[in-house]
């Protein structure tokens, strides 16, 4: 087994809109995507479909949702041990995507946020034969706390994608992680400090690797990612693409990284990879179903190998 994936998953429901409504308005939108989605799911569908093992530990709903999410999880390749049903609404996500491909979400948990940490226990034999443990913040706060632990007790890193944004994520709680991958916002409120500059943004980093954290990677959109470590810092830059939608890129370039990190231990080729990916996922609609396989990721970026 290669990766484990502790984290969300969720039903997304995209709607392309060609400006926000205003307050008490109705607008019509001339298109619509239903997908699954959800940070945890997108980020573990990427790896598994570029050839990684990945065990995935999260809680479905009770509804026709569930269904349908646990067979995309077996459709890329993932066991459904650990998709635990719950008595509760499955995780859902509408999103609205505007023409400039900006977009717009809103988060019900439902049932990822009763993910516990009997959870993981219970999932510990299987963790423990991973090489990497891959989190986001779309579970309760003290599961990700108690997967980060885990993975300290099991000698395997960690790597926590700390999105969407949350304040009261305790940096004290999450020092023992490999790889911390905020965007800037992320970064701006996890350090408490500007982001308006490339060398604001390795200053905000640094407050991170203060805090014990081996390797700062921020991920600056179409601009690429900034890599900061005790070594020093590195940026990746991104590569020029005609976006339609952004939705899920973030997570695409985790799964990316995740699969090659495991696969060759170099952080720098990885992220290269990973921004290749991620790129070429926003050239097309959707969350997942925006993500390549290896097989068309290799055909269309041979020059890349
Ligand atoms: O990162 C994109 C994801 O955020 C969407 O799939 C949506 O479900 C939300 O979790």
């Amino acid at each position: 087994m290669d990766i484990a994936v502790i984290g969300s998953n969720n039903v997304d429901l995209i709607s392309y809109i060609t400006r926000m409504p205003q307050e008490g308005e109705t607008i019509e939108a001339p298109d619509f995507q239903l997908g699954c989605g959800g940070k945890g799911a997108n980020q573990a569908v990427a790896a598994s479909r570029l050839g990684s093992e990945v065990l995935m530990v999260t809680r479905v709903g009770n509804d026709l949702f569930a269904d349908n999410t646990i067979a995309n999880f077996k459709a890329n390749g993932m066991s459904d041990k650990y998709i635990l049903r719950t008595d509760a609404t499955s995780g859902v996500a509408p999103i609205f995507v505007d023409q400039q491909s900006r977009n717009s979400i809103i988060i019900v948990k439902g049932a990822n946020a009763l993910l516990t940490s009997e959870d993981l226990q219970a999932a510990r034999e299987d963790i423990a034969r991973c090489k990497l443990i891959v989190l986001q913040l779309e579970i309760n706060l003290e599961t990700v706390y108690a997967a980060v632990d885990l993975g300290k007790e099991l000698g395997i890193p960690v790597l926590l994608n700390p999105a969407p944004a949350a304040p009261e994520l305790s940096l004290e709680r999450v020092r023992s992680v490999e790889f911390i991958v905020p965007n800037e916002t992320e970064l701006s409120l996890l350090s408490g400090m500007p982001v308006d500059t490339l060398d604001d943004i390795s200053n905000a980093a640094g407050v991170l690797l203060d805090s014990g954290i081996k390797n700062v990677i921020v991920t600056l959109g179409a601009r690429g990612v900034l890599w900061v470590s005790e070594e020093g810092e590195k940026l990746i830059e991104g590569n020029a693409v005609d976006a339609v939608d952004t939705t899920g890129a973030g997570d695409a370039f985790i799964g990316c990284f995740s699969h090659y990190w495991v696969k060759n231990g170099d952080i720098a080729e990885s992220l290269r990879l990973a921004n290749y990916y991620a790129g070429d996922s926003v050239t097309r609609q959707g969350t997942q179903k925006s993500y390549a396989t290896g097989e068309d990721f290799h055909q269309r970026f041979a020059h890349i190998f």
